[in-house]
């Protein structure tokens, strides 16, 4: 047995490991968090894919490139003028590196508030024993530690592509993407999907020439038809070239940058040179350095740790969590499992409510969604009502200079509770909540259109489309 002995010990200190780890302290368990990510002194940087690489860092830059586009393209219309606009790539990477380190030092502060003990370094299985399983850290020390329960959040990794791998000079996963020190003249992506449209926008807004070249012949198939063809609408106005349905071949990484070899949709073969491509292709879940085998934790195919709905893996008191198990790859999803767990093994009975996840795809327009599409409700024969409401038809939203886009309900057409929201337009990152506060509640569309929203708000476009559900939209 190990010289330190904890209830709890969680592996892994992102979004879904830190959570977990603070809501067991919470509960009264004496907790420890391993976690190995390494800041650029060394030192720990708590917070995961997320806050290192991932949520917080690309959303930091959304925002300095959003300003810069909007300093070059809406403000002439407020009167404003601009002279020598330019962008000090140097500076807006050193405010999003501050960005992250606040978050970074805010774990830690909430570590030490909670009393969750901290060990820098990589966790691997060791063996079971009557106090648990030790885990041994491997650190600037290597030290063991024992849990009576261990909690796995150790995340995934971008999936490279078969024969290019990422050097992060010039094929870059997300990591090198929020690293880029200048503005590519070219730039490509492969693949459309979340990290392709939110990093593709970021680097448009700032000068580049962006190509996307995507597998699969719709455009965010997961998301709901109207909403992805008037997204798709708003990308091709703004220059962001999408090509569907392309097979791409050889990617060749030199002096010059990068030349990718595919076919597009008509089969004609088409080459492509740009300064760098992004790869954003999926993630895979991440069980490096883990030692799974040494106490015979089960695997699936893609590598995630098998789990039931509870996250129970397949030994005692061993659960996982966030992006290493199934589910969709995402920060919340990640903290609810832990926050889950973390009650289940005081005995409670933590929930987390898989239809009511919502999704944000941080683009302008931004797109978000909870609940079921409408090719999901035809697919499963379910009878529905659906309203929609343009933001073009919101005082706020013409204030604002920006009406792109539309609220989509769709409610059962009996009993008319809402079984899916879909938005594409200002701010739906934020109006999303309300969507999904009434799915958990079981809310009718009707519930929704009697609530008073605020004027002028775009909420407002909530609570019309919710109207329009029963066709009685007040302002459109
Ligand atoms: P991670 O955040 O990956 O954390 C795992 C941690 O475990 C890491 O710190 C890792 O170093 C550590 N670790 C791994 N193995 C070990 C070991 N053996 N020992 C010790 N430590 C270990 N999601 C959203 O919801 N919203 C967004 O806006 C969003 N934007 C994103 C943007 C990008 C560019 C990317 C790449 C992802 C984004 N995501 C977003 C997804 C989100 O980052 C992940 O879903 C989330 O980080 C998963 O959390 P996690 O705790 O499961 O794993
Ligand atoms: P993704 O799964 O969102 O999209 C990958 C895209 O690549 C798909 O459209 C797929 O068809 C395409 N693709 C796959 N192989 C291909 C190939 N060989 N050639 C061309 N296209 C190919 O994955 P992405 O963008 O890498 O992001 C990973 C995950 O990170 C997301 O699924 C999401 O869970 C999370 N994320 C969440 C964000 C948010 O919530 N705002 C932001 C960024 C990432």
């Amino acid at each position: 047995m190990s010289d330190k002995q904890f209830d709890v010990v969680v592996i892994g200190g992102g979004p879904g490991g830190y959570v977990a780890a603070i809501r067991a302290a919470q509960l009264g368990f004496n907790v420890a968090c391993i976690d190995e990510w390494k800041n650029a002194k060394g030192g720990p940087a708590l917070g995961g894919t997320c806050t290192n690489i991932g949520c917080i860092p690309s959303k930091a830059l959304l925002q300095s490139s959003e300003h810069f586009e909007h300093a070059g393209h809406a403000f002439a219309d407020h009167g404003i003028k601009v002279e020598g606009l330019g962008i000090d790539v140097a500076k807006m990477l050193a405010r999003k590196d501050n960005v992250v380190k606040q978050n970074n030092d805010g774990i830690v502060y909430l570590f030490k508030k909670n009393k969750v003990a901290f060990f820098h370094g990589r966790g691997s299985f060791v063996k079971a024993s009557d106090a648990g399983y030790e885990i041994k850290v491997a650190g600037a020390n290597e030290e063991s530690i024992t849990g009576k329960h261990i909690i796995v959040a150790t995340g995934s990794n971008a999936r490279p592509l078969p024969g290019a791998p990422f050097d992060e000079e010039n094929i870059l996963s997300n990591d090198g993407a929020l690293r880029v020190g200048a503005v590519p003249k070219k730039l490509a992506l492969i693949g459309s999907g979340v990290i392709g449209l939110e990093m593709g926008s970021v680097w448009r807004r700032l000068g580049s020439e962006v190509t996307v070249l995507e597998a699969l012949p719709t455009f965010l198939g997961a998301v709901d038809e109207q909403i992805a063809k008037e997204a798709k609408k708003a990308f091709d106005k703004q220059g962001l070239k999408i090509n569907l349905g392309v097979n791409v071949g050889e990617v060749k990484s030199g002096k010059n940058g990068v030349s990718i070899a595919y076919t597009d949709a008509k089969g004609e073969a088409q080459k492509l040179e740009v300064d760098k491509l992004i790869v954003s292709i999926g993630r895979i879940p991440n069980t490096i350095g883990l030692n799974p085998e040494s106490v015979g934790l089960q695997l699936d195919e893609r590598g995630a740790i098998v789990v039931d709905d509870e996250c129970k893996t397949s030994l005692p008191n061993v659960w996982a969590i966030g992006d290493v198990v199934r589910g969709p790859m995402l920060a919340h999803k990640a903290e609810e499992e832990g926050v889950a767990v973390a009650e289940r093994i005081a005995g409670q009975h933590g929930h987390v409510n898989f239809n009511t996840i919502p999704w944000v795809i941080y683009t302008s327009p931004e797109i978000a969604w909870v609940g079921q599409t409408e090719q999901q409700l035809k697919a499963s024969g379910r009878a529905y009502k659906a309203g929609t409401f343009p933001f073009l038809a919101n005082g706020r939203a013409r204030a604002l200079g920006d009406t792109t886009g539309m609220v989509k309900f769709l409610a059962d057409a009996a009993t008319d509770e809402i079984l899916g929201v879909h938005m594409v337009g200002p701010m739906v990152s934020e109006l999303i909540s309300e969507a999904v506060v009434a799915m958990e509640f079981k809310a009718s569309a009707e519930d929704i259109a009697r609530i008073c929203h605020a004027h002028p708000s775009l909420s407002e476009a909530t609570k019309e489309a919710a109207l329009a559900v029963d066709k009685r939209t007040l302002n459109f």
